[in-house]
Formats: structure tokens, sequence, C-alpha cells
């Protein structure tokens, strides 16, 4: 059990997977939430799912990406409950995999545009509302292969490399002021960027790629949204006094 009473929290990539289950659960433990989406109809559903369960969520739509669109939902958010405490700055793409040598141009600008401008932005617009309040707790997305590397998703493992030095530095200038961050790296979750990933690995039956990753990781398996979730939510918490600029890793042993 949690207690978010009285807290405001931004969940961005709210509409789907990880992000949504995040939003649900802080929603379910008191939390106020905005639902940060880029597609209207996914953020919605999540809005509607967290009120029919008595909750309270608001849906902002915005790309990550545009500096005016991250401005927006802080300010909107700012609008409607009046603070930000907590930040799951969890947006994230990760495309179709190729060599470096086949990885077009677009599709690197478009996986740091989303993971690092994205998150980037995201630091720089929500830490001033924390500022205004005496601090607060960011959790921000990285991956299991932003410790290493990952042949086939060269830039989407350079990505996810930079939002932990991004996270980590934001430690140094902002502990003093009461703000906490820390960074959650994932291996493979079952959530809709892994079906998409799958599809395009192995066309032919997209669970060989399930079946040939779960054999990579020591308990068998990918892990759930809720088991991340439960991660996720302790960091934000206040169970986590003392938690600053850790990099954890929820992977069923696959780093170990
Ligand atoms: N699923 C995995 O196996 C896994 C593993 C490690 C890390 N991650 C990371 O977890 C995070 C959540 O991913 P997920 O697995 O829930 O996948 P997902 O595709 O279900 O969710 C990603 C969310 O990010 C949103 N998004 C993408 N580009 C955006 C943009 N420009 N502006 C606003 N929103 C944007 C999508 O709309 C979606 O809601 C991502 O950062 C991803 O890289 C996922």
């Amino acid at each position: 059990m949690y207690n978010f009473e009285g807290k405001v929290a931004v969940v961005t990539g709210g509409g789907s997977g990880i992000g949504r289950q995040v939003a649900v659960d802080l929603a379910k433990y008191g939390a106020q939430v905005a639902v940060v989406s880029r597609t209207e109809a996914s953020g919605v559903e999540t809005v509607q799912w967290i009120q029919q369960n008595g909750g309270t969520a608001l849906f902002i739509q915005a790309d990550v990406r545009r500096s005016e669109d991250v401005q927006a939902y802080v300010k909107k958010t700012v609008e409607a409950f009046g603070r930000i405490d907590l930040f799951f700055n969890n947006a994230g793409v990760m495309t179709s995999p190729a060599p470096i040598v086949e990885f077009s141009e677009e599709l690197f600008d478009l996986t740091m545009d989303t993971n690092v401008k994205g998150t980037f932005l995201g630091l720089k617009y929500v830490i001033p509302e924390m500022l205004n309040i005496g601090g607060g707790n960011i959790v921000c997305t990285s991956s299991v292969v932003g410790l290493k590397g990952n042949p086939g998703v060269s830039p989407y493992s350079a990505s996810k490399h930079a939002i932990i030095g991004l996270t980590k530095s934001v430690v140094g200038e902002y502990a003093a002021q009461g703000i906490r961050a820390n960074v959650v790296c994932p291996g493979c979750v079952y959530t809709p960027m892994m079906d998409r990933y799958a599809a395009e690995f192995s066309p032919e039956d997209p669970s060989l790629t399930e079946q040939m990753i779960s054999q990579m990781v020591p308990m068998g398996r990918y892990s759930k949204p809720e088991e991340v979730s439960e991660l996720v939510l302790f960091l934000l918490s206040d169970r986590a006094p003392i938690i600053n600029g850790s990099v954890y890793t929820i992977d069923g042993g696959q780093t170990a």
C-alpha cells in the first residue's frame, strides 16, 4: 500500500504499456494524475479507466519532442491540480531493428528526439514546478540496453544510455533543493512496444521473438507492466527518501 493522497503526478506515455499501468496505480493510491499521451484515444481510455475506478485524472495531448507541447502539459497540470510532486518521464520509441550501416538517419533522429530530447524537455520544464513547492520525485525510463549495447537497435541503446546521464546529472544540480531523480531499466516487458518489435523481427511468427529473448532471461520470461510499476511507485514514494541518482534494472536477471 502507498499513500499518494494530495500528490499530483505527471506520467508521459500514459496511454499505453508501462506508463498506463503507472498512471492507474498512482491514481489507485490517491494521486491526481495528468496522463500525457500523443494519441488522444489511448490517453482518454486511461483517464476513463481511472475515473471509473474512483480516481482523478486529466488527459493532456502532447508530443514530447516539441518544447511548446511539453511546456503546455506542465502548465495544464498546474492549472488543473495546482502543483507537480511526481514525474514519470517515460514516453519512448523503439524503431524497426537494423544494423547501424542500414539504419536510416530519419529513424535515428526520431529515436533521439523522442527518447533524449523528450526526456530532457520534461526535466527542464517540470523541475521548476517542483522547486516552487520545495521538491519532488522523478523517475525516468531507460532500459537494460541503456547499460549495454544491443545489436539491431543501436540508436535506441544510445538514447537509453543518454537518459541515465541526464537523470544522474539532475541529482547534483537539484538534490539540495529536495529533488530526487532515479532511473528504471526494464528488460523486455509485455507491452505494445514489444508486440510491434516481435512483428517486425519474426513476422512469420511473432511468438518466436518472445521465445528467443526469454531464453536469455534467467527467470525465463518477460516482465509484466505491473511489476515495473511496483518499482516506479516505490521510487516515487516517500519510502525511498535517500535513494537518488540510482539506476534499477528490472529484468528477471538478464543483466546479472
Ligand atoms: N516494453 C519493453 O520491453 C521496454 C523495455 C525497456 C524500456 N522500455 C521503455 O519503457 C517506456 C514505455 O514503453 P512501453 O513498453 O510501455 O511501450 P508503449 O509503446 O506501450 O508505450 C510508449 C508510449 O510512449 C508514447 N510516445 C511515443 N512517442 C511519443 C511522443 N513523441 N510524444 C508523446 N508520447 C510518445 C507512445 O504513444 C506510448 O504511449 C519507453 O521509454 C520504452 O523505451 C520498454
